[in-house]
């Protein structure tokens, strides 16, 4: 089964809202110059999401947001909904991000509310799961992994297709370290078979599996080449179009 690519630069907490815009347009002339097939999506943080919007607004760029509450609304002060990203002209939201889970305590019964409430907002979501350098060493990746999974249990049938899975090993974000391509291929493999045994082997196959963990201009061939990685989420190195580039032609050339 051939999967379209997929690249996501995650902007986490950085850049101006001018630099933001610049990046933005800067962006809109990467995916212009690549292959159609590729799918680009950009996540701004929250405040810049409006500004962004304007500056993809005529081209294929996928707007997503980097978080959302697990509630339509209500009495949440700071809090942002997922019905308020949707108006906003959000189209994806990034759920369970490791610096969500380890920095901010989100758990999994949160990430779950989270997960249900994007979808039933029309949002697509992107899952994020991934091991700590502990539970690597303690051979328990794949029961993390699969642990972290089981949150799909709240997607209906007819929703399969607004999910992309994002596997980020925790030790590899903002590390400069990389999971090696047979680390990440390996780790892929078996995010498909819970995906699978969750939600059915057709859902699995046609699931977007990324990557995402240091990865750059040199190793992105290598980890996009693999047959289960279908695109990265990428943290660092989305933060300026001569690092970005080079990941979206990576993925083009492979398309
Ligand atoms: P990184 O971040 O590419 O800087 O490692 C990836 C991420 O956290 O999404």
């Amino acid at each position: 089964m051939s999967r379209a690519k997929y690249i996501a630069g995650n902007w986490k907490m950085h850049l101006t809202k001018r630099r933001a815009s610049t990046l933005a347009r800067d962006m809109v002339a990467a995916a212009e110059n690549s292959n159609p097939a590729v799918k680009v999506a950009v996540f701004p943080t929250y405040v810049h999401l409006d500004h962004v919007r304007r500056n993809i607004r005529n081209s294929n760029i996928i707007l997503g947001a980097q978080n959302c509450y697990g509630k339509k609304e209500g009495a949440f002060t700071g809090e942002i909904s997922p019905y308020m990203l949707r108006d906003m002209g959000v189209k994806v939201v990034m759920i369970g991000h490791s610096e969500r889970r380890h920095i901010f305590g989100e758990t999994d019964a949160m990430i779950f509310e989270k997960v249900k409430i994007a979808l039933r907002a029309k949002l697509d979501v992107m899952l994020c799961v991934g091991e700590t350098i502990d539970e690597r060493k303690a051979g328990e990746t794949f029961k993390v992994l699969a642990r972290q999974l089981k949150v799909l249990k709240v997607v209906k049938p007819a929703q399969t297709s607004r999910i992309t899975v994002a596997y980020e090993p925790v030790w590899a974000i903002g590390t400069g370290e990389t999971a090696t391509p047979q680390i990440a291929q390996e780790a892929h493999a078996e995010c498909r078979r819970f995906v699978g045994e969750i939600l059915g082997d057709e859902a699995a196959q046609q699931m977007q599996i990324l990557y995402g963990g240091s990865m750059k201009g040199s190793n992105a061939d290598e980890l996009l080449s693999q047959p289960d990685v279908d695109g990265g989420l990428v943290g660092g190195a989305s933060l300026s179009k001569d690092d970005f580039s080079p990941i979206i032609n990576a993925a083009s050339a492979l398309s």
